[in-house]
């Protein structure tokens, strides 16, 4: 018989879960939203230590399975920043690319990547996988399209020619760091689930 697993997902913001949902559509998984007053402080120092930490606090706290990501923009002139503070850059993401941009000045070298961590949590909060998705690409001097989020305008990508935030959903999915994650986590979530 075909049963519906429950995963939550370890974040608040719904739109995050719309994500996911899209992601893991045909898997059979039944997404929802972490509880309201369950917050996680993401103490990690690494982006794949941080997925897990909050994969298994809120597996352990609802008794289910759980997933979570955490991902940032690792830029290689600046030895890696911000990183796994790329949210806490800035108030907004206009604050966040202005900072970049100034920090990173004239330097000649604009290499940097996005890196997504995904993990997943057991019921008694043990991890049963956990997984990480890169997009190598460079940043612009100045912000170019209007679609995406976050840093999408300043990062472009030499291989599709275009910035996160000029290419559709789709075409950001092909290269981005997420989609190499769900890409690479997909195969493997039919693995770890064995009803009995
Ligand atoms: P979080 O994984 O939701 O905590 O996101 C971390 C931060 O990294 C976001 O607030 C964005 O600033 C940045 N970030 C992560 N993924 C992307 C992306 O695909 N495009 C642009 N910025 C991103």
């Amino acid at each position: 018989m075909n049963q519906r697993k429950l995963l939550v997902v370890a974040t608040g913001n719904p739109g995050k879960l719309k994500e996911m949902q899209l992601y893991l559509q045909d898997l059979g998984w039944e997404l929802q939203l972490k509880p309201d007053d369950l917050e996680i402080e993401e103490t990690g120092d690494t982006f794949i230590a941080n997925a897990c930490l909050k994969a298994s606090v809120v597996a352990t706290a609802t008794g289910q399975w759980s997933i979570a990501d955490d991902s940032g923009l690792m830029v290689d002139a600046l030895g890696g920043k911000p990183g796994i503070y790329s949210a806490r850059y800035g108030t907004t993401d206009a604050d966040r690319i202005s900072r970049l941009l100034q920090e990173l000045g004239s330097a000649q070298n604009r290499q940097a990547q996005f890196v997504c961590a995904i993990a997943i949590a057991r019921p008694d909060g043990t991890i049963a996988l956990q997984i990480e998705g890169i997009c190598r690409g460079e940043i612009l001097h100045s912000p170019r399209g209007s679609g995406g989020f976050g840093y999408d305008p300043i990062f472009y990508v030499p291989a599709g020619q275009q910035t996160f935030a000029e290419m559709t959903p789709e075409i950001k999915r092909s290269y981005s760091h997420r989609g190499q994650a769900f890409q690479a986590l997909i195969p493997q979530m039919a693995t770890i689930f064995n009803p009995k």
